[in-house]
């Protein structure tokens, strides 16, 4: 592999197991906590992209907020201000995907930084929680920008940061529109493929499709 400057990585879905709420979820509604996850997550995603197009920015806790809420009254699950309290707070102690902590070991000789739509708090909560934030150089947040990805402004973020041509970057991510998203805006890319999904008709690819962290490791080393 050719040497870049950094490797970018994104958070939630990539370094951040976002399906960990699924056990709170099951054990407030039993029976209902894989599909109360997925729609969670499904409309937190939709939420950003929407709030991005309408101009109407709120923070990712916001969003993560509004869309627990909306994905339970889709449900029809009752939704009590504690367990909302208590199922929010779950995102700050996101189990960390199992070979992450390893992978990102391995690759101690490169500058890492995540690039992610969390907001700061929420974001370096959860990172810290999942044993990661020690081994990254930086916590980039779209808040600065207030645009969500995958507008180009957010990957503009990582070039700034590492102050290099975006082909100078590998940026690393499992969500494959947000992999899309950073070709797109001319980043090197790799897509974590954790959930052998098909690829994405986005009209860009990414360079390097790899099942997951340690894959990718022992492919760049
Ligand atoms: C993030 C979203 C893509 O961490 O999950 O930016």
């Amino acid at each position: 592999m050719d040497q870049f400057a950094g490797i970018v990585f994104d958070a939630y879905g990539t370094l951040l197991d976002v399906a960990s709420v699924a056990l709170a979820c099951e054990a407030r509604w039993p029976g209902h906590g894989s599909a109360l996850t997925r729609l969670w997550r499904a409309r937190q995603l939709e939420y950003s992209w929407l709030r991005s197009l309408m101009g109407r920015h709120a923070d990712f806790w916001q969003v993560t907020g509004d869309a627990l809420d909306v994905a339970c009254a889709a449900l029809g699950l009752d939704l009590a201000p504690a367990d909302r309290a208590a199922l929010l707070d779950g995102y700050l102690q996101l189990a960390p995907f199992p070979e992450v902590v390893v992978a990102l070991n391995r690759l101690a000789g490169m500058r890492k930084l995540a690039l992610s739509n969390g907001a700061p708090a929420m974001l370096r909560a959860g990172l810290e929680h999942a044993g990661i934030a020690g081994h990254l150089e930086a916590i980039l947040s779209v808040e600065s920008v207030r645009i969500f990805k995958p507008a180009p402004q957010v990957y503009a973020l990582a070039t700034t940061y590492l102050g290099c041509a975006p082909a100078d970057i590998l940026f690393v991510s499992a969500n494959g529109w947000d992999v899309a998203g950073a070709a797109s805006f001319g980043l090197r890319t790799v897509w974590l493929n954790r959930a052998d999904a098909p690829a994405e008709r986005l009209g860009v690819a990414p360079e390097i499709v790899a099942p997951n962290l340690a894959a990718l490791a022992d492919m760049i080393l």
